[in-house]
């Protein structure tokens, strides 16, 4: 293994690369990576960056992000099956035939979509952001999609807004229960339960806080308290033992994993570096229209 990172790091460098990667990424591609963070921030980084080659390690809504805001550069997927279950439940056609019912609405898209409904959408979000996005869009109604988990989350918050929710779900997130809440309040009295937006809307109305993957980072390591139960991908607690090592975390019921996000090995890191593969292309007119709505997200 030490020799692969050796590589790594010397292949990196020689062609001016940056490694990026989601917070759900096994440990060993977290520690190798130049920047690990949550979707908006790696939108962030990825427009900032000054490397050549973007290595994304995530799955396929996250480098094809990063292309769209950097058609100049070279992003890589080191898997490039690795792709996003809610991502695949719309595609353009649906956006367009909303778009004919719900005329006078807005149309918000997470960023766990193709390049194709960003390009047919007024505006994307995130978790972290995704409150902010529909409370400053000017239409009172707003067709949120593709996570009606996440749009509930939106719509609580937001109640001068009607939020027309699209019917897709994270097949990880979907999992957590009340009963999970329950055995879990019962198990550690002290601990306060944060939870992801994309968990069904009965948790999130349980839980004390509800927080995109880096959101939960940064609350961790500020709060007075010391023990935490946590309702998201277990490739998190890489980066919240670590950044706190006097703190106590607890998974939210059964360990749940998100497939895709595990396929990316360090050796599939190195290949990636090696032979350039496997690049995102999209077509000019695509990405050009896609841009629109993550520039207008990134812009607020
Ligand atoms: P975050 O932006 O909160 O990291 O979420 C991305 C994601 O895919 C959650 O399932
Ligand atoms: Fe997609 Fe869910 Fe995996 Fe996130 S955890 S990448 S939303 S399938």
């Amino acid at each position: 293994m030490e020799n692969t990172l050796e590589e790594i790091r010397t292949l990196a460098q020689k062609k001016r690369a940056v490694i990026l990667a989601h917070n759900y990424q096994v440990r060993e591609v977290q520690e190798i990576a130049d920047f690990v963070g949550d979707s908006l921030e790696l939108s962030r980084k990825a427009k900032s960056t000054d490397a050549e080659i973007i290595v994304f390690a995530g799955v396929r809504f996250m480098a094809e992000t990063a292309k769209i805001l950097n058609p100049e550069k070279k992003v890589l997927l080191p898997r490039s099956e690795a792709g996003c279950q809610m991502a695949e439940m719309v595609n353009a056609e649906a956006v367009r035939r909303l778009r004919k019912e719900y005329p006078d609405a807005a149309f918000v898209a997470y960023v766990n979509t193709d390049a194709e409904v960003k390009a047919e959408v007024d505006v994307c979000c995130t978790s972290s952001n995704a409150v902010r996005v529909v409370a400053a869009q000017p239409n009172k109604r707003i067709v949120f999609l593709p996570d009606r988990n996440l749009a509930s989350w939106v719509a609580r918050q937001l109640p001068e807004k009607e939020i027309i929710p699209y019917d897709g779900y994270c097949y990880v997130h979907n999992r957590f229960n009340v009963e999970e809440v329950r055995l879990a309040r019962e198990r550690h009295p002290e601990a306060e339960i944060l939870v992801h937006p994309e968990v069904p809307a009965p948790v999130s109305l349980l839980a004390d806080k509800v927080l995109s993957t880096s959101g939960m980072l940064e609350y961790a390591r500020t709060s007075p308290k010391s023990r935490f139960i946590i309702g998201t991908e277990e490739g998190i607690l890489v980066r919240l033992l670590k950044e706190n090592p006097k703190k106590a975390f607890f998974l939210l019921g059964s360990v749940k994993v998100c497939a895709n996000m595990k396929r990316t090995s360090l050796k599939d890191i190195l290949i990636s570096l090696k032979e350039e593969r496997h690049a995102v292309e999209l077509p000019e007119e695509l990405r050009k229209r896609a841009s629109l709505a993550l520039e207008k997200m990134i812009s607020l």
